[in-house]
């Protein structure tokens, strides 16, 4: 690849500010592994509605296009909390998705040493625990017909609907066998095929799947409510787990709080089309433009961007390496801050630079 582009969308609430570091750690990463990058921003969610365009603005959407690869930061805006899913603003990210076909969203929780007294669960729980979390992204509960609002004769109503085809289950069955065999080869199929069809078309063909082509993988079916007691439980026990759309959002909330913070957390999404990278957490606008948010997750991503967007896993282990030594130094900030001998409470520039430093 001759030059790597990067569309970065910054985003709303506390985006833009741990965009800032992420871009800054990007742009070092690449300098010192000499791959030539480029990128430009553009506008997406709340931060575009308040310049007077769509959610997500044509020339946003063709330089995604353009580029190859997707930096993305969080959406979502509380003056838009009563709005309808059709007009809030972080429909875009549903619609990037989608219009990308990113079917594979990426979420690994793996808790940095430095940070294990800072898991609400205890040490020797947490300590260990390294898991995939492989969440279909662009069927399932988010995305099938019929959807929308209605009335009948019991009055109004809204309907989202639970549909999988096979070949859908398949193809994200598909990554999460392949992901396994780089890891510990070991498949947790989250379900809830004890209740619903779908999920039961989603069990037997996953079933299928791995008797016909991934064999040597260990799969096991688990219902997804027991998922989360177990997460939460014995979670060294997990290695990928793959799961619908929705329970997959849910999984990875409670996964990434596992880490301490939800500001620890980035996510990749992959597909037939540009890929996207993405923090699991959301846009924070409690704290937003007070520089105390952890742009960890944000800069992570940016590692992510480089093991699977440009597939270059050494600078993406680069950008890994650098936020953990910053941890090591003390560096804090206040979502991770446990006010323990040696800890530095810094903003996010300052965390971002302490991550700069250190690559
Ligand atoms: C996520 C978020 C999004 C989702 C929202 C903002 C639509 O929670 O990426 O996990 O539900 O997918
Ligand atoms: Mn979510």
């Amino acid at each position: 690849m001759s030059e790597f582009k990067v569309a970065v969308i910054p985003g709303d609430g506390i985006g833009p500010e741990i965009t800032d570091g992420a871009v800054a750690v990007m742009k070092a990463a690449a300098a010192k592994f000499k791959l030539p990058l480029t990128y430009d921003s553009a506008p997406a969610a709340a931060a575009a509605v308040d310049q007077g365009l769509p959610p997500l603005p044509d020339h946003t959407l063709k330089l995604c296009q353009q580029s190859h690869a997707i930096l993305c930061g969080p959406f979502g805006d509380p003056r838009w909390d009563n709005a309808p899913p059709a007009e809030r603003p972080e429909r875009a990210k549903l619609i990037l998705r989608k219009t990308f076909d990113l079917f594979a969203n990426l979420r690994p929780v793996k808790p940095v040493p430095a940070l294990l007294d800072a898991s609400p669960l205890r040490r020797e729980l947490i300590e260990g625990v390294d898991f995939l979390i492989i969440r279909e992204l662009v069927g399932g509960l988010y995305f099938a017909e019929p959807r929308g609002y209605g009335e009948d004769a019991k009055g109004r109503f809204g309907i989202n609907t639970l549909r999988y085809h096979a070949w859908e289950v398949e193809r994200i069955g598909k990554i999460a066998f392949e992901m396994a065999r780089l890891r510990r080869r070991k498949v947790m199929s989250a379900d809830k095929a004890n209740a619903l069809e779908s999920m039961q078309l989603w069990r037997e063909t996953m079933q299928k799947l791995h008797d016909q082509h991934f064999a040597d993988i260990e799969l096991k079916h688990i219902f997804v409510d027991n998922c989360a007691m177990q997460i939460v439980a014995n979670p060294r026990q997990f290695d990928v787990i793959v799961a619908e759309n929705m329970f997959g959002d849910i999984l990875s909330d409670l996964g990434a709080e596992l880490t301490g913070s939800l500001g620890m957390l980035p996510s990749a999404s992959l597909g037939t089309g540009v890929p996207l990278f993405e923090p699991v957490h959301g846009s924070a606008p409690d704290i937003a433009g007070k520089g105390k948010a952890n742009p960890l997750a944000m800069i992570l991503t940016a590692g992510m961007m480089f093991t699977y967007g440009a597939r270059r896993p050494d600078i993406g282990k680069a950008v890994d390496d650098a936020v953990e030594a910053a941890l090591k130094k003390g560096y804090r900030t206040a979502d991770i801050a446990r006010k323990l001998p040696g800890e530095k409470l810094v903003s996010t520039k300052e965390m971002a630079e302490a991550v700069l430093a250190s690559l």
